[in-house]
């Protein structure tokens, strides 16, 4: 009889710390859970905020823009950048710091500047830029994390976008349709109908814009309009500050298509 209430305590202790087991390992599991989801939150509000500040000149996946910015998603940035440039610490801190401080000349040719106004502004507000501290650690988080593929870790197919050749009608008349979708509401009739909003009649703008930046095609004018608009002032026309660009929301095709449209 003794035994059997032994064995019976014995038997629900053991449950007992089983089930205590249970609730404790559940618990990690549901800590990690959140912690990884805290950190996709904070990954998340980085490519927002990439986009928004960063996108235009370092690319919409981190490819890099023509002259404006370099390639932050690629293999070198992961793997050589840091010796290259001599940096120490890590390439976390790196990124943080870049844009924290902005940069006043390009340590390629191809971004030298001039001296006078910085290749990349400063965009910590406590250096005169626009955002704050946590903010900078998110887009820093966000980058960091195209390692995985840029390093060849993950690899993710590539779509296949077809040849647009410039002089195609097909290509013009696509690039009229984005010209139409996301460009008329501010650009005069030039090319299209509707009144003017806030920029410039585009109707001779491959002429107006050949040779009008040293060394820069009409085309690459074009195209730095689009991504920055602020990029050359032209007299007369709003300040094209907070929602007042050119919409850089264009996938890479509809960008070469109203080009091609543009100058025709
Ligand atoms: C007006 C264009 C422009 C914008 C906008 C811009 N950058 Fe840059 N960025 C540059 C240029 C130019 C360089 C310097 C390239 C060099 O030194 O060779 C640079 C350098 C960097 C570097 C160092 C890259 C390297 O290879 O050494 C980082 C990191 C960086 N930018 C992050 C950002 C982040 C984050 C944002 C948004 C908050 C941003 N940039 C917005 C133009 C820009
Ligand atoms: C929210 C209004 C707005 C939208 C939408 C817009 N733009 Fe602009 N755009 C402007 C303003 C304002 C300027 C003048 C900026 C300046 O003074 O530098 C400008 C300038 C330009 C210029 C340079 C003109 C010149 O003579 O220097 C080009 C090219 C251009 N935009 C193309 C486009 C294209 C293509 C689209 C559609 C993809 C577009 N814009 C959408 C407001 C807009």
């Amino acid at each position: 009889m003794i035994q059997r209430a032994m064995l019976a305590a014995v038997a629900s202790a053991a449950l007992l710390v089983a089930s205590l087991l249970h609730v404790v390992s559940g618990e990690a599991e549901r800590l990690q859970r959140d912690a990884a989801s805290r950190a996709g939150a904070v990954i998340e509000r980085g490519a927002t905020l990439y986009g928004l500040h960063c996108r235009t000149c370092h690319g919409s996946r981190g490819e890099g823009v023509g002259q404006l910015g370099p390639a932050l998603g690629d293999g070198q940035f992961f793997t050589k950048r840091l010796q290259e440039v001599g940096w120490q610490s890590t390439l976390r801190e790196y990124v943080v710091s870049t844009t924290t401080h902005g940069r006043l000349m390009g340590t390629r040719p191809i971004y030298a500047g001039n001296g006078a106004t910085a290749v990349m502004p400063p965009w910590y507000e406590e250096q005169g830029g626009m955002l704050r501290s946590d903010e900078i650690a998110a887009i820093a988080d966000f980058v960091l994390n195209w390692q995985a593929t840029a390093t060849g870790q993950l690899e993710l197919k590539r779509l296949a976008l077809p040849e647009q050749n410039p002089q195609d009608p097909r290509t013009i008349a696509r690039g009229e349709q984005v010209f139409k979708k996301h460009c008329l509401r501010c650009h005069e009739a030039a090319k299209g109908g509707a009144s003017a909003l806030a920029g410039p009649p585009l109707a001779n703008i491959a002429t107006l814009a050949n040779g009008r930046r040293e060394g820069m095609t009409a085309q690459d004018y074009i195209r730095e309009s689009i991504l920055i608009p602020a990029a050359y002032r032209r007299e007369g026309y709003a300040a094209p500050d907070k929602g007042q660009d050119c919409g850089a929301v264009l996938t890479e095709s509809e960008l070469a298509a109203v080009i091609a449209f543009l100058s025709r």
